[in-house]
């Protein structure tokens, strides 16, 4: 798609996300030559900088985390000009007139055209507030010209607060407008599922109950909450990562062919996906999922704190750090085969993939030998890190008789010599400044993935003590989550087993 001359205007511009993720991925997008030919920053934040002070923050910014490591300093130093900076209380509806001064300004400045994308990386409680005072100031109107606005999440925080926020927004902006960000999204390899599936012939015959007997996600991260107590302890994992990333994979996982490769056949094939997902019963509720937070433990032989030791949590917090869950959906395509989704904080490794299980054979010929193992043929889909795709498949050991072993046919993006694996928000960043909203959640989709939640929001809440497993740092979470997955011999996946394997 062609791209317009445009302004972006970040709110929040003073925070971690704008530092490290924000302006180094517009940098790499300078860097790949993706930016429109006329560009401008404006980042708003209550915070005094001026413009220089703020190019020479942002300057630290790009050279410790954009992925250009080779960008000379006069480069940085030139595109550092494209980058201003107003300060103005983001919370009073008049200083906005500030606001579209300095964006009138911008325009002629930097010929921007008048096409602004508003981007709010600011607490949640500014999100009805800010997209209001700028439809009072008329920067919602698109007379010929376009006004977006993309919103970090969380998204609210239950179904209702997700249902009042995109009343709030719609008032101001028109859904088109509107872009959600998942940042999961803009992985390459959750993009690539779109393509293994649907751009191979072999796949999708293959992808349905008749001979896919289970099917696994995990999303785990080794890191703890880090400074983040005070968001994560009101948040725990199912809003942080269930809610949105896990129930994102499974839809691009579990949907049907769209009937082209645009937003609307995309966004309209997921959303029936989160509207098929079995609501869960009460029976469900306690014995399809299980909730776990980490406790203290040697790591590598350094102490992890637990998680109630860290900073801004509750001393008695009884939110979770670990989710796994089992649940169903409810089509033909997938009537009665178990979807396993799990995440955690502080498992052994950093890992996210997804883990296709198919049936057996329909009969045993050959003899189980001690090289046999149980597993059946997996696809494994791995988002990150070492992005690829694994085919676990049977082979004849070579020599006399038939003896069976599970090899792997393996591929690794990181094969494919010079290319290029763009950040998340570079890709995400650019769709939106191209107008494409294929990898944003759609407002009715993201009251259907709270809509599933909610119940079991509304259990832990009711039920305070229903059982919150504890699990040492480092191990892969309670023990009682391999009891989720039914079958002789099955388990979770277990990329790396433990702590000194290097996985996969
Ligand atoms: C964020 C969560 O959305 O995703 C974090 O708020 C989590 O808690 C992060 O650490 C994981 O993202 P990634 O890209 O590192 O897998």
């Amino acid at each position: 798609k062609s791209i317009q001359d445009q302004a972006l205007i970040i709110f929040g511009a003073s925070g971690d996300l704008t530092y490290r993720k924000l302006i180094p991925a517009i940098f790499d997008l300078h860097k790949q030559n993706s930016l429109p030919k006329n560009f401008a920053v404006l980042g708003v934040a209550r915070s005094q900088f001026t413009d220089d002070t703020f190019r020479d923050k942002m300057k630290d910014g790009i050279k410790q985390f954009a992925l250009a490591k080779d960008a000379l300093d006069e480069e940085i130093e030139q595109f550092c000009q494209k980058l201003h900076y107003l300060s103005i209380n983001t919370d009073d509806g008049t200083e906005y007139s500030k606001l579209k001064a300095r964006l009138e300004a911008l325009d002629k400045e930097e010929s921007t055209a008048g096409n602004y994308i508003f981007y709010l990386s600011t607490p949640p409680s500014l999100y009805p507030l800010i997209p209001k005072f700028l439809a009072e100031q008329g920067l919602n109107q698109e007379n010929g010209n376009f006004r977006r606005i993309i919103i970090e999440k969380p998204f609210g925080i239950d179904l209702k607060s997700a249902v009042e926020l995109n009343v709030s927004l719609q008032e101001s902006y028109d859904e088109d407008q509107i872009y959600r960000i998942d940042h999961y999204l803009g992985k390459e390899t959750v993009q690539n599922m779109l393509v293994t599936r649907f751009a191979n012939g072999i796949y999708e015959p293959l992808w349905n109950r008749n001979y896919i007997s289970h099917v696994e996600i995990t999303a785990a991260e080794s890191i703890g909450v880090e400074n983040r107590g005070g968001y994560y302890d009101h948040s725990g994992a199912l809003r942080d990562m269930v809610q949105n990333h896990l129930l994102q994979l499974l839809a691009l996982v579990a949907m049907e062919p769209p009937m082209s490769i645009d937003s609307v056949s995309i966004r309209n094939e997921k959303l029936k996906v989160f509207q098929a997902l079995r609501p869960m019963s009460n029976d469900d509720l306690f014995k399809n999922v299980i909730r776990g937070q980490y406790t203290a433990a040697n790591v590598k032989g350094k102490y992890a704190k637990g998680y109630r030791e860290e900073k801004d949590v509750d001393a008695d917090s009884r939110t979770e750090t670990y989710v796994a869950m089992k649940l169903f959906i409810d089509n033909w395509r997938w009537g009665g085969v178990p979807f396993y989704i799990r995440t955690g904080k502080r498992l052994p490794t950093r890992v996210s993939e997804v883990v296709i299980h198919f049936k057996p054979a329909p009969q045993k010929l050959f003899p189980e030998s001690a090289d046999f193992s149980n597993d059946e043929n997996q696809l494994v889909i791995r988002i990150q890190p070492d992005e690829g795709l694994l085919l676990k498949t049977k082979m004849k050991v070579p020599g006399s008789g038939y003896q069976v072993k599970n090899v792997n046919m393996d591929f690794h993006y990181s094969q494919l010599q010079d290319t290029y694996l763009p950040e998340a928000y570079e890709r995400l960043l650019l769709d939106c400044m191209v107008g494409d909203s294929t990898l944003y959640i759609r407002g009715d989709a993201l009251e259907a993935t709270w809509k599933f939640v909610q119940p079991l929001l509304d259990f832990w809440e009711k039920n305070p003590d229903a059982p919150l497993h504890g699990y040492p740092s480092g191990s892969w979470g309670p023990n009682c989550a391999d009891e989720l997955i039914e079958g002789k011999n099955l388990t979770w996946r277990y990329p790396c087993k433990n702590l000194s394997d290097d996985g996969i």
